[in-house]
């Protein structure tokens, strides 16, 4: 893969806060790529110093090979979609996206036609001649994304694309700038703190954590290798179990000895947590050999899931289980009723902070 962005060692600080510290990342041509972590993690100032808008303190952006720290904002081809559209309320959806092509010199019968190009990919041909007031907040957000792709950019920057809308129409979207990006080939690098929206648009998601990256994979395997018990809870769900390595496995007190997937990497006395996600427990209504007894102390029906809280013995904090309301078993699963549960070792994993 030859790089279309490379992030070279790049340091922003603000007074005694360092937002990005020694950042390297290489971004792929027609790669989609989230910058994914918690509010205050450096995901903003990070795309400000690539959009150019601000300066590193250290550090070199290269865009196709050519080092572009110095070079000025509206010279770079790069194009930022803010969060809050900031579209010009008194042109209609047409002009706000030929705006930017005007301003470039673009006329007549070529402007005409990039503009109509943008808005059928955006499906929004029906509503050109609409004012910004007369659109839902879906329709405000892919007008604002009409006029970053009308301008061609190689690299189009976006923060918080999807912030505005609800639940529904989220989802929606994400599949469609998936496939935007796909269609236009425009590598797409866009910052969310919401790791579902991550999983679902990225090729390649980078987790930061107070402005340095904690782990940069690809959803699947950040998701099933997550390396920290950061990384681990906050992407998706995972039970943290505290124990300690020992000869024989990993020693978690009053439940057991424990085999993992990576329990080989772990060195000796090492004190540390035994993660997995509630969708890898099982749960059995009778008792089988090598299971631990539990019983179910809080139960939450979300339609296709069930959440169990279970309470294993001497244990303060309860495992959490998550079963498919279709298995028939759960269909006996109520408050009180005492169960066993094991997990399998290979979806188990030993983390430290
Ligand atoms: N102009 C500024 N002056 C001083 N501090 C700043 C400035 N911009 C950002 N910071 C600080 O730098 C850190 C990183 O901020 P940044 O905006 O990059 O976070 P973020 O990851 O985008 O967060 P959010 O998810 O809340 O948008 C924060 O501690 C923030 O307070
Ligand atoms: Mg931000």
């Amino acid at each position: 893969m030859s790089a279309l962005l490379e992030v070279a060692g790049v340091s922003k600080s603000f007074g005694p806060i360092a937002a990005v510290d020694k950042i390297d990342l290489a971004i792929g041509q027609n790669e989609f790529f989230a910058l994914l972590g918690p509010s205050g993690c450096g995901k903003t100032t990070l795309l400000r110093m690539i959009a150019g808008f601000e300066v590193p303190d250290q550090g070199r952006i290269i865009l196709d090979g050519i080092d572009i720290t110095g070079v000025k904002a509206n010279r770079r081809p790069i194009n930022l979609m803010f969060q809050s559209y900031a579209l010009f309320p008194h042109m209609d959806v047409a002009g706000n996206v030929a705006y930017g092509l005007e301003m470039e010199g673009v006329r007549g019968a070529e402007l005409s036609r990039r503009v109509d190009e943008v808005l059928a990919l955006v499906q929004l041909t029906a509503l050109a001649k609409r004012k910004p007031a007369q659109l839902s907040g879906g329709q405000k957000q892919r007008v604002a994304l009409a006029r970053a792709l009308v301008k061609r950019p190689k690299l189009l920057l976006l923060d918080e694309p999807l912030g505005a809308l609800d639940k529904k129409l989220r989802e929606q979207m994400q599949i469609e700038l998936k496939r935007l990006q796909q269609e236009t080939g425009i590598a797409f690098l866009v910052v969310t703190h919401d790791q579902e929206e991550a999983l679902t648009m990225a090729d390649r998601i980078a987790l930061l954590r107070s402005g340095r990256i904690a782990q940069l994979d690809a959803p699947r395997a950040l998701y099933e290798r997550p390396n920290s018990r950061f990384v681990a809870d906050f992407i998706g769900q995972m039970n943290f179990l505290d124990g300690m390595r020992q000869a024989d496995g990993f020693a978690v007190p009053n439940l057991g000895t424990f085999d993992a997937l990576n329990l080989a990497e772990i060195e000796l006395g090492a004190s540390a947590s035994l993660a997995v996600r509630p969708e890898r427990v099982q749960l059995y209504l009778q008792e089988q050999p090598g299971v631990f007894a539990a019983e179910i102390d809080g139960l939450a029906y979300l339609g296709q899931d069930l959440i169990l809280h279970l309470k294993l013995a001497g244990r303060a904090a309860p495992l959490i289980a998550r079963v498919p309301a279709a298995n028939p078993q759960s269909a006996d699963f109520a408050q009180g009723l005492r169960v066993w549960c094991d997990w399998p070792a290979a979806h188990s994993l030993i983390l430290s902070a």
